[in-house]
């Protein structure tokens, strides 16, 4: 064959990972897609097809993929829009930060970034750990087992409340759960069937949610006069961007934009913080050398921006760790915004793709013992999470969490006062964690620990 008969021909379709008839891959999947897709990334290479749910999903997946996303052909490539399109339509709303590519999206995301930033914190560390203890005393009672994700649910409505939007909704946090629960389910995820958005289950929830939506536009109209610039939140800032340029963010699109934060931070840090308790808790080596990082800590006194970031090496090592081994988002989800070619493969237009960049967390080659909680891993000697591509918590490329810098030190801030305050431990010292998978992957809701009573 002549080298222009090779240039010719078309580039094959990626491999179809073998699954069972009728139902194809979608119990494997279904039980750990993270760990399925390391398994096909084995067993096909970075691209493969695969039948789960009734559809056949093409996935690119490993450093590959992640690097891809990063890059001009991946931005051209790829397109958000209908994976998310059906949640925007269900608010009512025009648009929405994480379906839109291009100008626009980069319009929305100047709107909301100091808001989502850890700027939005600005010397407020030691307000936000006060509302971090005060919910710690009242949801983790010694002598209680307590449900881990949901404890951790309320403790993230009263910190996101105060902080992004100036109130805390406790009373909604069920219907926001709810909410995001049947939304990611059936209209993002597409894993549950489309009917269930009519029980009345649902229905009450996503009635709650508008009605704390249009509940947070009305307290910013009364409040009075101009907010100093130090004290507006997120709510400010979309509000007055809605004054400003009416076309830009509409009227339809305002519960929505109130509601984001829960939406984008509730199930995240709530199945991140419950993921941390218990892979700290299950490693008694690591617990001691939190518990003496975290006393030295607050031993000095009140902090500071910079202490939770540099003052922690090991617990922010456990919080690293954990994310590399429970991803909250295993996968992207997007659309092939035309043909391209991908490691050699043909990926054809108008094809939804799911992005594996979880994939690199579990590889030997960038992970030794990968299966090992080993919190060391990202210290400046080692770094191995700064290999091209390897850990990618946060997603890539454009819409990369916007909430990130906060997340990071929320998340920090969070295991210091949980592990600083808690006496707590484990069902018993041999307990595995069972695991969820929809909507957001994370620690199953029957997760326990049992509270003795407080450090401090
Ligand atoms: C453990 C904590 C968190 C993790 C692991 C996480 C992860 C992610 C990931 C993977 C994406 C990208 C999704 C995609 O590309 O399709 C994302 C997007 C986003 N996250 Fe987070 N997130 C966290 C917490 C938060 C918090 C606390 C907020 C704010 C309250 C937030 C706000 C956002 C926003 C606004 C986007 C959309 C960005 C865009 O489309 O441009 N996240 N997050």
């Amino acid at each position: 064959m002549s080298a222009s008969d090779t240039l010719s021909q078309p580039a094959p379709r990626p491999p179809m990972v073998k699954g069972l008839p009728l139902i194809g891959s979608t119990l494997e999947m279904a039980k750990n897609p993270a760990r399925f897709f390391v398994r096909c990334y084995h067993d096909y290479g970075p691209a493969f097809r695969v039948r789960v749910f009734g559809n056949t999903l093409t996935v690119i997946a490993g450093a590959e993929a992640a690097t891809f996303m990063g890059t001009r052909e991946g931005k051209e490539s790829l397109r958000s829009k209908e994976a998310w399109e059906p949640l925007m339509q269900e608010f009512g709303a025009s648009k929405m930060l994480t379906a839109e590519d291009g100008d626009l999206h980069k319009q929305l995301r100047t709107v909301m970034k100091r808001g989502f930033s850890k700027d939005s914190i600005k010397g407020r560390y030691n307000e936000i750990l006060k509302i971090t203890e005060e919910s710690l005393l009242r949801d983790w009672l010694p002598g209680n087992e307590v449900g881990v994700v949901q404890a951790m649910q309320y403790l993230v409505v009263d910190q996101l409340g105060s902080v992004l939007t100036g109130s805390v909704p406790r009373a909604y946090v069920k219907d926001i759960r709810t909410t995001i629960l049947y939304i990611l389910n059936v209209l993002v995820t597409r894993q549950r069937p489309k009917f269930l958005m009519h029980l009345p289950e649902y229905k009450r929830a996503k009635k709650r949610m508008f009605e704390l939506g249009r509940q947070m536009v009305a307290d910013y109209h009364a409040r009075p006069g101009d907010t100093p610039d130090e004290f507006k939140t997120l709510i400010d800032d979309v509000m007055e961007a809605h004054q400003n340029d009416p076309a830009l963010i509409p009227d339809s699109d305002l519960v929505m934009l109130m509601t984001s934060p829960y939406v984008a931070g509730l199930d995240t840090v709530a199945n991140t913080t419950a993921a941390i308790v218990y892979t700290v808790l299950k490693h008694p080596d690591v617990l001691k050398r939190v518990h003496e990082e975290v006393d030295a800590l607050f031993a000095k006194g009140p902090v500071n921006e910079e202490t939770f970031m540099k003052d922690l090496p090991v617990l922010n090592g456990a919080i690293m760790e954990t994310m590399r081994l429970y991803p909250i988002a295993v996968a992207q989800i997007r659309t092939a915004a035309k043909d391209f070619v991908f490691q050699g493969y043909q990926i054809k237009e108008g094809e939804m793709i799911y992005l594996g960049t979880s994939v690199p967390h579990f590889l030997e080659e960038f992970y030794p013992n990968p299966d090992t909680f080993d919190v060391d891993r990202y210290s400046k000697e080692r770094a191995e999470h700064m290999q091209i591509g390897s850990y990618s918590p946060y997603g890539r490329g454009h819409h990369t969490c916007l909430g990130k810098s906060l997340a990071e030190v929320l998340l920090a801030m969070t295991m210091a006062e949980v592990f600083y305050k808690l006496d707590f431990e484990l069902e018993s010292p041999h307990y595995v964690l069972k695991t969820k998978t929809a909507p957001t992957p994370g620690p199953a809701m029957n997760f326990k620990v049992r509270v003795k009573g407080y450090r401090h």
